[in-house]
């Protein structure tokens, strides 16, 4: 199918449909976008929102998070999860004063060399927030590719070279028309074009998508199932750094043992803390989020 085949009824489905994302108002910045990609990575929209806010309005610019302590930030992380993201949004932002004067470059070769940053936001701040173009391809954007071109149900398990490739020929040429295009064809993956129970029926591309036409067969690659949660590590660890994340100071060991009652598991657990930088061991027997009043 000719590329330019998706590109109008996509785009002009967005400006109908698309979800008004604080983030994607005009006058946010550059640093907000990148705040916004890094949350979004492993959470979905609507936990993102509140967080997000409070985040952009706290420290507005990367300078005011560089000078806050890194515990600050996994405070503000609040329950997104995954909270290793805080510390390195903390570590790019003192990689953006060091290296550009505090202002979140451009260039998407910079970016990925930021603390946390990977190709995926690389690319999503160098297009949303810079107008570049550059193909952005996350889990939404794969789907659709592998609908509405190859016809298949799902993508596969891990992004494969074929797919950066296809992305790349659907990308238009001017830069602004490509990254109108990324944020667009993403929406429809995540409101549409959804993993389960797709409304193909809402869909502007529904009569060239290759799937649908096809009769929307089933999947060959195993479906991923989510990650188990309820008493798992990540959930100790989570309920520990709630622990931290809600005392002014440093908390007793006692406090710890009344979020999670299994020994061996909260040990350990306070140990990848330590080790991940997320939590502090004090002298006296004290644990806190790390760079605090001592
Ligand atoms: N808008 C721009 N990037 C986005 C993302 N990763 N998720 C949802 N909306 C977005």
């Amino acid at each position: 199918m000719p590329r330019s085949d998706l590109h109008a009824p996509v785009t002009d489905w967005y400006t109908r449909a698309a979800r008004d994302l604080p983030w994607r108002r005009r006058g946010t910045t550059p640093w907000g976008v990148l705040v916004s990609e890094v949350m979004l990575q492993q959470t979905p929209v609507a936990r993102v929102v509140p967080v997000w806010q409070h985040w952009v309005q706290r420290w507005p610019e990367p300078a005011d998070l560089a000078a806050a302590a890194p515990g600050d930030a996994v405070r503000a992380w609040d329950r997104l999860g995954y909270p290793r993201r805080a510390l390195r949004l903390h570590g790019a932002a003192v990689a953006v004063v060091e290296r550009h004067g505090g202002r979140v470059p451009g260039d998407h070769d910079l970016l990925l060399a930021l603390p946390g940053v990977g190709g995926y936001t690389a690319a999503a701040v160098a297009a949303f927030a810079f107008g570049r173009r550059h193909p952005v391809v996350d889990t939404n954007v794969r789907r659709v590719q592998a609908r509405a071109v190859r016809g298949e149900a799902l993508p596969a398990p891990a992004l494969t070279a074929a797919e950066r490739r296809l992305a790349e020929q659907l990308l238009p040429d001017d830069p602004a028309g490509a990254a109108a295009w990324s944020v667009a064809v993403m929406e429809l993956g995540a409101l549409v074009c959804t993993a389960r129970g797709p409304r193909c029926g809402d869909c502007p591309v529904r009569d060239r998508c290759r799937w649908h036409l096809a009769g929307r067969p089933a999947a060959t690659t195993p479906v991923r199932r989510s990650q188990p949660w309820a008493g798992t590590d990540r959930m100790v660890r989570g309920r520990l750094l709630a622990v931290l994340r809600g005392a002014d100071g440093p908390v007793a060991a006692a406090e710890l043992a009344a979020a999670w009652d299994d020994d061996d598991q909260r040990g350990r657990c306070l140990a990848t803390l330590v080790a991940d930088g997320l939590a502090e061991l004090r002298p006296d027997g004290t644990v806190a989020l790390p760079g605090g009043a001592p």
